[in-house]
């Protein structure tokens, strides 16, 4: 293999070593468990309480509105269950919308489906948009909740969350949107947002994997849907990762210092993707929204092309990059957020992925797309 270009950020990041840095004193010398009453336990509870403080911070809320969880999914998972079951008593309606992440989807087609929840789901346009009208025509005296992503971890189609949140808190109704593909890259302010719960994952900001934080405006109570200790509150149960909260924060505070450059940056080498793949594969057209879309993100539809086999024959020359998304890999079903934007199901098995990085040059997106040109050429011929 001669070269290594890596185009899957919406998938995953690489810890930043900064990060890693930050972390490493909490796995050694630093190892207590955040809730032990003696010297260990206090440096850990200590680092996780500045962790808190810092993140709160940046996200525009008081400390104790962030809870800490394994990652993106549980977020979703606590926000969507949590609000459910603790407003159960005033309704059980829910609106969400057909793209959402399967953390968000899954979770509300088992409320509806086993716990007696009604589901509403929203329309969205050719380009994954929704229409904020849409929201208020969905609303009803019983809805509890309006979780929409703030940006589609496969199209990059970024939602207008502000007019949707301010629409449903006019009716009093709890607002969730899943912030994972967005942190980073757009902003985070749950002020600006409007909305009532946040979901963060940090392996998608540079930070590691398997720790996330729902983030919540005052007043928001939730049911507890990991129970056990009392831990965060008695909002989430189990032992506090702490290398991995210290590295969240520290992966948040950089993101931020950082933000023109990587978005600028990030935005030019998508541009410079989008415009290369466009120009010299005539089977591809965009997906998602041409300018209301993450700066990362470019993703296709390639003609007479299977989404798996391609990314396969990419990998095999040194390109890694996704079809649909990466939690659907080596699942041959077209993708549901494709088909939600009315592509066919033929089409819809032709998605490609291909999200950069803060570290991905012109160089690596000259090899990708002449890889991609080469790949799609072959696949045609193999077809004929
Ligand atoms: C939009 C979105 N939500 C949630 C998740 C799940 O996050 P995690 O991998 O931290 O569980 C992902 C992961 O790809 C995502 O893209």
């Amino acid at each position: 293999m001669s070269r290594s270009v890596y185009l899957d950020h919406s998938a995953s990041t690489p810890t930043d070593l900064r990060v890693l840095e930050a972390m490493l004193p909490y796995f050694t010398q630093d190892f207590g468990n955040g809730s032990s009453a003696h010297r260990f336990g206090r440096a850990a509870e200590r680092a996780i309480e500045d962790a808190r403080e810092s993140m709160a911070r940046l996200l525009g809320v008081q400390p104790e509105n962030i809870i800490f969880t394994s990652g993106g999914t549980e977020s979703d998972n606590l926000a969507v269950r949590g609000a459910a079951w603790s407003r159960a008593g005033q309704g059980r309606h829910l609106i969400t919308t057909p793209i959402e992440h399967p953390a968000v989807v899954n979770t509300v087609n088992q409320l509806a489906d086993m716990m007696g929840f009604e589901r509403t789901l929203l329309p969205v346009d050719a380009h994954g948009l929704v229409d904020p009208e849409d929201v208020v025509a969905a609303l009803r005296p019983d809805t509890t909740l309006v979780s929409v992503v703030y940006a589609n971890n496969e199209i990059g189609t970024i939602q207008p969350i502000p007019q949707i949140a301010a629409l449903a808190r006019e009716k009093g109704v709890l607002t969730h949107t899943d912030a994972v593909q967005a942190s980073g890259q757009l902003p985070l302010d749950l002020n600006t947002l409007g909305v009532d719960m946040l979901s963060l994952s940090a392996h998608k900001f540079y930070g590691p994997k398997g720790v996330g934080a729902l983030v919540l405006r005052d007043g928001v109570d939730l049911a507890a849907v990991q129970t056990g200790g009392a831990h965060e509150n008695g909002r989430r149960a189990g032992t506090s990762n702490t290398p991995g909260i210290v590295g969240m924060a520290k992966a948040l505070e950089l993101a931020y210092a950082e933000f023109d450059a990587r978005t600028a940056h990030l935005q030019a080498m998508r541009d410079l993707l989008i415009d290369g793949v466009l120009s010299t594969v005539p089977a591809a057209h965009l997906t998602g929204h041409p300018t209301q879309r993450l700066p990362s993100h470019a993703s296709f539809i390639l003609d007479g092309v299977d989404g798996n086999t391609l990314v396969m024959h990419m990998d095999v020359r040194g390109v890694a990059v996704s079809s649909g998304s990466a939690c659907k890999t080596g699942n041959p079903e077209p993708s549901s957020v494709l088909l939600a934007l009315g592509c066919s199901p033929e089409a819809a098995l032709g998605s490609l992925r291909m999200t950069v990085g803060k570290d991905t040059t012109a160089e690596d997106i000259e090899y990708a797309v002449d890889t991609l040109a080469a790949v799609v050429a072959k696949l045609h011929i193999l077809k004929a």
